[in-house]
């Protein structure tokens, strides 16, 4: 099938790269010049493992072209995906005007049926909205084309974006015409994959809804960590016993210093606000948002009271990015830690396998580690903020040898306890710390 992607974003590019793999042909749009030089010539502007070459080779075999040019892309398109950004506006809601300025823009061009895809994060009654843009602008071109809008939601984790899309858990499409319902399963029929088909609202509900679960459940075990903290219990056991119940599930119960990322605070805020606008305060959002807010800061605390003052103190800190396996830093725990430790006087190192440059730009006082052993020599503590394996992988032996302290917080529980108490570290994890440094 003939498919344009709008957007070469990090949800626009994993699109294109994943339904060119299964056969389709593929058209990518953007309005930067610069990015889409960069992608004909197979070069990623995102950094997402195992994408890069499957670009190059789809490139090579001519399924996969990227243009400034909608209208040029438009020609003889089945689909159209809309993944451009929604940015997050001062109040909580997603800022819809890049979608409203793509939508007029295929009401411009279109001359033929075409079924139009929601990828971009959007809040209940966008498909709607985006029909209604389309039909205004046809309707000043003097014409009635018939067309679909559907919302189809984006479920790939950054990191894991091939793995995701060629192994999706489910995909969800919302359409409002049995046309449209033919077309999209004929787009995704060599995907084994669960399909839900429901309506284009229950669509949009459904990805804020998953979203702000797994953020719940990353939370309630984030709160379980202080708690166990205070009543000597190790969150890890806890963790490792609820997820044996298959109603609870082993995943994200993974305790930390807190979630981060361009989706998950991002979608909680802007589903409290989806309530609020019709009267309904989730009181179970807001107080993730704040439990997750005061997490870094408790983790500071924690820090401080193992090490006391921290004026002054040099602290490494390792893994930056908001999660492993991405250079994407929105939102990332280390922002917010790196902040709050400078403001109390500490020196701060970093190192991260990627995202690096990204942060000294944002703090150019800190210090950048070439890699991590230089990032921690004469350190006092280190601290993990981010589970690359890389740095689980490090040789502990060394990195202590080259430290003048010995206190290692892991904020991510990545870590083996035992072997860094055997070579002599003070160990301090996520909710488990049997009320004492050990
Ligand atoms: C998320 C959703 O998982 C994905 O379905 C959606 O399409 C986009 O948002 P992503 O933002 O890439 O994906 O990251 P994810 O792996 O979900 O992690 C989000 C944050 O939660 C990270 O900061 C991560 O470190 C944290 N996390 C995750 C935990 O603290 N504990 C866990 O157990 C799992």
């Amino acid at each position: 099938m003939k498919i344009t992607v709008i957007g070469t974003g990090y949800v626009g590019i994993t699109t294109a790269t994943s339904l060119g793999e299964i056969g389709h042909q593929i058209m990518g749009v953007d309005i930067d010049e610069l990015k889409i030089e960069q992608l004909n010539n197979g070069v990623l502007p995102i950094y997402e493992p195992g994408v890069e070459p499957v670009i190059q080779n789809l490139l090579k075999q001519g399924k996969l072209h990227f243009t400034t040019s909608l209208k040029e892309a438009m020609e003889g398109t089945e689909i159209i995906f809309i993944a451009v950004g929604t940015p997050q506006l001062s109040d909580g809601r997603p800022d819809l005007k890049y979608v409203e300025e793509v939508a007029r823009e295929i009401g411009r061009h279109m001359t033929e049926y075409i079924v139009i895809v929601d990828k971009s994060t959007v809040p209940v009654g966008t498909a709607e909205y985006v029909q209604s843009i389309i039909k205004e602008q046809l309707k000043l071109r003097g014409l009635s084309v018939a067309f679909d809008v559907v919302s189809n939601p984006e479920f790939l984790q950054e990191g894991k974006a091939l793995q995701n899309s060629r192994k999706p858990d489910r995909i969800v499409l919302g359409c409002s015409s049995q046309v449209a319902e033919d077309v999209m399963l004929k787009l995704y029929e060599n995907i084994d994959a669960l399909k839900h088909l429901t309506s284009p609202r229950n669509a949009e509900m459904i990805k804020y809804a998953s979203n702000s679960f797994l953020a719940t459940k990353i939370t309630f075990i984030n709160e379980m960590a202080r708690l166990c903290d205070l009543l000597a219990v190790d969150v890890v056991e806890v963790a490792k016993g609820m997820g044996m119940d298959k109603r609870i599930g082993p995943y994200f119960l993974q305790a930390g210093i807190g979630y981060g990322g361009s989706c998950f605070p991002k979608d909680v805020s802007a589903l409290a606000m989806m309530g609020r606008e019709v009267n309904m305060e989730m009181t179970i959002l807001k107080s993730i948002q704040e439990i997750n807010q005061k997490q870094t800061d408790w983790f500071l605390e924690r820090v401080k009271e193992c090490m006391g003052a921290l004026d002054g103190k040099r602290i490494t800190l390792l893994g930056l990015s908001f999660k492993p396996d991405t250079d994407d830093i929105r939102e990332a725990p280390s922002l917010k830690l790196i902040q709050k430790l400078l403001a109390e006087g500490a020196f701060i190192t970093g190192f991260d396998p990627v995202a690096s440059n990204k942060i000294k730009n944002i703090f150019p006082n800190i210090k950048i580690g070439e890699d991590a052993y230089s990032a921690v020599k004469d350190a006092e503590a280190v601290v993990i903020c981010t589970e690359w394996k890389e740095i689980i992988d490090l040789d502990w032996r060394t990195i202590k040898s080259l430290m003048h302290g010995d206190f290692i917080f892991d904020g991510r529980n990545a870590l083996d306890r035992e072997m860094l108490q055997l070579e002599g570290f003070q160990y301090w994890g996520v909710g488990r710390n049997l009320n004492k440094i050990v």
